[in-house]
């Protein structure tokens, strides 16, 4: 794109968010008085969680206040992912329940969004079988959800508005943060790296970057209202900028960011093991502000799987990049996502998925269970694996994980750590909860005025999953 077309495509979304804010006004004159409440379920990454938060700022800008519970909410929304298909299935049977509420209270309305709807075949079944849903949309149009609840309230029927691709990037959306100190920020959209066994690429489209300047002004707007930490967000941000005119590349975007005043910490996911640069451990070792953690999904440890997979390493890639990256940065913390039960795993490949984990020392890994994604290469190969199989390699897996979990925190042991306090801890009373720069939790006595803070934390005992400390004064 030259720069007078990039210009005019900027201006294009500008455009459109006013256009959309100009309904969203309308619909505010429209239902006011009527004290009318929503509730938001998010399923699948935190790509959608914060696709919801952009769904809140729109509705509380139209007059919506959050219901306490989805029974008594005016207006229920699900945001699905598709990724597997216990997620899919979740979605079906909540909506099934929903028709029975629905049933009693003929005004509710409920909308379905995300990556489920970008599929044809979930589109077909909800026209078929599930009638009560009022409005319908995908992964590249959300931005448009007030009018789609216009066009709803004007012709009293079903609006179905999904787009197969995605046309341009909608910048200057309402938002509704869950913290009022951290927050995410999409640097891309889409992925273009098929891996065989993954539905996202058809879901989300190709991969497209943002402008660094636009990144740069939300993440300025985001300090100004006290945001000290952000997570920069894309399926691989390692590929960040090759669809710009300047090509800036993901570490340059890293260093621009470190140069807010005012923001404390940069994290980031997801990075592919295959293009991560020397560039961007260079910038996580030496920029104070870009956390000392990367979460670097292996998926396997076996090269012949991850050929199958499409992920474009071996084994000996992979171990040789954790090496790399650990001698540059000695305290770094890495976590990964590791499927099991992918067509033609056997024993062997086990194996070395456990000698990769062992050599990374994970502080915490996703496992999942391979899930046959329709329309994915994956789902047609031979040699799918019987259930009863992937179950016992999957705990054995997963066995190791918690090893090196309780390995990796019991590391914190007698050190002390700045850490950002996040929360009050539900579970115990006095209590706060909060995190390291390497993402372990921690949970320590402390006062809910220190919300949002950075304190010193001596961490005095580990579990698996989180430490415990106290506030150095
Ligand atoms: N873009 C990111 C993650 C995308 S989805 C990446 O490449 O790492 C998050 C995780 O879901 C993946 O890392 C993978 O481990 C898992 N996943 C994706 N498709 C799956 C499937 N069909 N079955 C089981 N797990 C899957
Ligand atoms: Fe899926 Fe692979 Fe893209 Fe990640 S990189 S979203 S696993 S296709
Ligand atoms: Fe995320 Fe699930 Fe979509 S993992 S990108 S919400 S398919």
């Amino acid at each position: 794109m030259n720069k007078l077309k990039r210009a005019q495509a900027t201006e294009i979304s500008h455009e459109e968010a006013k256009r959309q804010g100009q309904i969203i006004e309308r619909l505010k004159e429209r239902l006011k008085g009527q004290s009318l409440t929503y509730f938001i379920t998010t399923f699948g990454c935190q790509m959608n969680a914060h696709d919801s938060e952009k769904l809140k700022g729109i509705l509380e800008r139209i007059g919506y206040t959050e219901a306490e519970t989805e029974d008594v909410a005016d207006f229920v929304v699900y945001n699905t992912c598709a990724v597997r298909e216990n997620a899919e299935n979740r979605v079906y049977g909540r909506i099934g329940h929903l028709k029975s509420i629905k049933k009693k209270k003929p005004n509710m309305m409920i909308a379905l969004c995300g990556c489920m709807m970008q599929q044809p075949t979930v589109i077909t079944k909800l026209k078929e079988s599930y009638r009560h849903i009022d409005i319908v949309f995908g992964t590249h149009n959300l931005y448009k959800m007030a009018e789609l609840l216009e066009t709803r309230l004007d012709t009293k029927s079903p609006v179905y508005d999904i787009w197969e691709a995605h046309k341009e990037i909608i910048e200057d959306l309402p938002s509704i943060r869950k913290y009022s100190f951290k927050a995410a920020v999409n640097i891309m959209f889409g992925c273009n790296n098929f891996c065989t066994y993954c539905i996202v690429p058809y879901v989300r489209g190709r991969e497209r970057s943002r402008m660094p300047v636009d990144i740069v002004n939300e993440i300025k707007g985001l300090v100004a209202d006290g945001v000290v930490e952000i997570m920069l967000l894309g399926q691989n941000v390692n590929s960040y900028g090759q669809n710009l005119e300047d090509k800036t590349s993901f570490a340059q975007l890293l260093q621009m960011i470190a140069k807010i005043d005012g923001l404390e910490r940069i994290r980031f996911m997801t990075p592919h093991p295959k293009d991560l640069s020397d560039e961007l451990i260079e910038v996580i070792a030496t920029e104070p502000k870009v956390c000392d953690y990367l979460h670097l999904p292996v998926q396997s440890g076996s090269t012949k799987l991850l050929k199958a997979m499409n992920r474009r390493y071996t084994k000996e890639d992979y171990l040789t990049l954790l090496k790399k990256i650990k001698a540059r940065i000695p305290h770094i913390a890495l976590t990964t996502d590791i499927i099991v039960g992918f067509p033609g795993e056997d024993d062997q490949d086990i194996e070395d998925t456990l000698e990769v984990i062992r050599a990374a020392e994970y502080s915490s890994a996703f496992t999942f269970i391979y899930s046959k994604r329709t329309g994915t290469p994956a789902a047609n190969m031979e040699n799918q694996v019987p259930e009863a199989l992937t179950k016992e390699r999957f705990n054995k897996v997963l066995d190791l994980v918690n090893e090196m979990s309780y390995k990796a925190s019991s590391s914190h042991v007698g050190g002390t750590y700045k850490v950002l306090v996040e929360e009050v801890n539900e579970k115990k009373e006095g209590m706060m909860s909060g995190r390291l720069e390497d993402h372990t939790l921690v949970h320590f006595q402390g006062t809910p005025d220190l919300i949002g803070t950075i304190i010193d934390v001596h961490v005095t005992d580990s579990m698996s999953y989180y430490v415990v400390g106290e506030i150095v004064k």
